[in-house]
């Protein structure tokens, strides 16, 4: 065989070994668009007030000696994939006490946000894991929605957006109606409390970032 024969021979086996190697695997969820008014959000640049270098995957809410019974939620912060650990996105959190009052309701003299507020930032791990200790918030004195936590994502190199609040199943205002309500940011937001031999409530949720 002369030489440009076996050229053109190894080229074409070559050609043919390229076709039959594995192409990376198809994303396991298209991208799909961004949700209509996703950044629209009174409160979120909260989320941008602490830098992720600051932050731990572990946040304590309440001021020390802040009554109330104690409550861990804890989960993994996912890709829009659902599977694949967000590392490094931060999340701010911020709830009523056990009466159901916020802080800056509470004082009189202007308080507002950071005197004695039951709020924290986290930052996920690399695993996207996060865990807050806080105290189990209770509805508005009012009444008509369930007891919440608040929570605002802030991902890297994107802007700040809510996501689902926490709420608590068997809450006595989480009705038919609040479910249907429910956007879905992030997954659902409705929790199943256990109560551990120390009585501390105990949740999960994985919350699965917005395209
Ligand atoms: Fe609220």
């Amino acid at each position: 065989m002369r030489t440009s024969s076996v050229v053109t021979l190894m080229f074409i086996l070559s050609g043919s070994a390229c076709s039959q190697t594995p192409q990376p695997e198809a994303s396991k969820a298209a991208r799909q668009p961004t949700r209509p008014g996703l950044y629209q959000c009174e409160g979120c640049e909260a989320a941008t007030e602490r830098s992720p270098d600051e932050l731990d995957w572990q946040a304590d809410l309440p001021p020390t000696g802040e009554p109330g019974e104690r409550l861990v939620l804890a989960g993994r912060v996912l890709m829009p994939d659902g599977e694949t650990p967000a590392p490094g996105v931060v999340l701010y959190l911020h709830q009523t006490n056990a009466e159901g009052l916020y802080r800056s309701i509470l004082t009189t003299s202007g308080g507002g946000r950071g005197d004695g507020i039951i709020e924290g930032w986290l930052v996920t791990d690399a695993a996207g894991r996060y865990e807050i200790t806080t105290i189990k918030p209770a509805p508005y004195p009012r009444g008509g929605m369930p007891a919440h936590v608040h929570v605002y994502v802030k991902e890297p190199e994107r802007r700040p957006y809510y996501l689902d609040d926490f709420v608590f199943e068997s809450d006595q205002y989480l009705t038919p109606a609040y479910r249907a309500d429910q956007e879905l940011r992030g997954g659902s937001g409705i929790i199943q409390l256990t109560r551990d031999s120390d009585g501390v409530w105990r949740g999960h949720r994985d919350v699965v970032l917005e395209w």
